[in-house]
């Protein structure tokens, strides 16, 4: 029986660092408010040489080395992003693809906003293990800075710019595979979160109602999260890792607190990174691989909640070297 496996994991940061501080030379806000209400210190911004595109092609190149492969092996290229190179056409996964030197293999876009990754994992699941492609390459890139309303004290300072990449292949071994994943979504709540569009010449800006969505996410992200582990018979002890979607960190606390995560299993990347969006799990996950923490085997724990509203959640085991 073939199982779908997280083969590699990278990440690209954009190279412009703005600090709390920054902010406060144009914004009525301050460092200390903006750490005690979201635990974000940081967060990397793209300059106007590099799109959307660009982050995920360095973030994808990197994930398709460490998986020991080359770009002809790739059979898919998924993108998770709210801010595409383009309006509707053509998909980020195209310009990604072809960027990569790729041609003639399927690429598309997943629109699920910050659920993005967790869509991408159970999309390319689905399609390793219905046995049409062997080899797929998902991606979370976002140039967020270039939707935010930088007057709009509320949501500017949450956010920032990166891309996060994955290859997904094949194991028969499900000690490491990736066991399950779980996605939603309730349109209902489509004004909490979004990004009208504008007249012509009128700048696209993301909108949220964040003090709703906050309840809304802590009460979904804990039954969501307790639904997958008892669905898979496991307890929170047996996780080596959770890796929330990295939105707000009394979010990650209040879940991690009721499902009785330990700080040692709980992967933060808020600090340095804000909100970026489909790229936050990816991000993160690079950030433990790097750091030498991640080895083969490991069970992780993925949750994410974000516009639409969507949400998901993922048990990977880590099959990398
Ligand atoms: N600096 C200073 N004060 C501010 C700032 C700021 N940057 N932003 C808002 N405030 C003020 C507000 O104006 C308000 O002032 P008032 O009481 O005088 O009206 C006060 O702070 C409190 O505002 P709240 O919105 O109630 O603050 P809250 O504690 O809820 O924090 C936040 C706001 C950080 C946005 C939080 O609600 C949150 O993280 N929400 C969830 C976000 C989320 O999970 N999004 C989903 C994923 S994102 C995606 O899919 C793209």
């Amino acid at each position: 029986m073939i199982f779908a496996a997280l083969k590699s994991i990278a990440s690209y940061v954009p190279s412009s660092c703005v600090s709390n501080y920054d902010f406060e030379k144009n914004l009525d806000t301050s460092h200390d408010w903006i750490v005690e209400r979201t635990g974000i210190h940081t967060r990397f911004f793209a300059d106007s040489t590099e799109e959307t595109s660009d982050l995920g092609f360095y973030a994808g190149k990197k994930a398709i080395e460490r998986a020991g492969l080359k770009p002809k092996d790739i059979d898919l290229v998924l993108v998770g992003t709210l801010s595409p190179d383009f309006l509707a056409m053509p998909s980020t996964a195209c310009v990604i693809a072809s960027k990569l030197g790729m041609e003639n293999i399927p690429a598309f876009d997943i629109s699920a906003a910050c659920t993005g990754f967790i869509y991408l994992l159970a999309t390319a699941k689905a399609f390793i293990e219905s046995g049409m492609y062997k080899n797929i390459l998902i991606i979370g890139a976002e140039k967020v800075s270039k939707v935010l309303d930088f007057e709009d004290r509320s949501t500017c300072v949450l956010f920032g710019d990166g891309a996060g990449a994955a290859v997904i292949g094949q194991t028969q071994d499900l000690q490491r595979a990736i066991l399950d994943v779980h996605i939603a979504s309730d349109g209902r709540y489509t004004n909490l979160l979004q990004t009208p569009i504008k007249a012509q010449n009128e700048k696209q800006c993301l909108k949220m109602k964040g003090n709703e969505l906050f309840k809304i996410a802590v009460k979904t992200l804990v039954a969501d999260v307790s639904h997958i582990l008892e669905s898979n018979s496991l307890q929170p002890s047996d996780i080596n890792y959770f890796i929330p979607h990295q939105a707000n960190l009394r979010i990650i606390n209040a879940v991690a607190d009721r499902l009785h995560f330990n700080s040692d299993q709980i992967v933060l990347a808020i600090q340095k990174y804000g909100n970026t969006s489909s790229a936050s799990i990816p991000m993160a996950m690079n950030d433990l691989y790097e750091n030498k923490k991640l080895k083969a085997g490991d069970l992780m724990l993925l949750d994410a909640i974000g516009g639409g509203l969507t949400w998901g959640s993922a048990l990977v085991r880590f099959d990398g070297k």
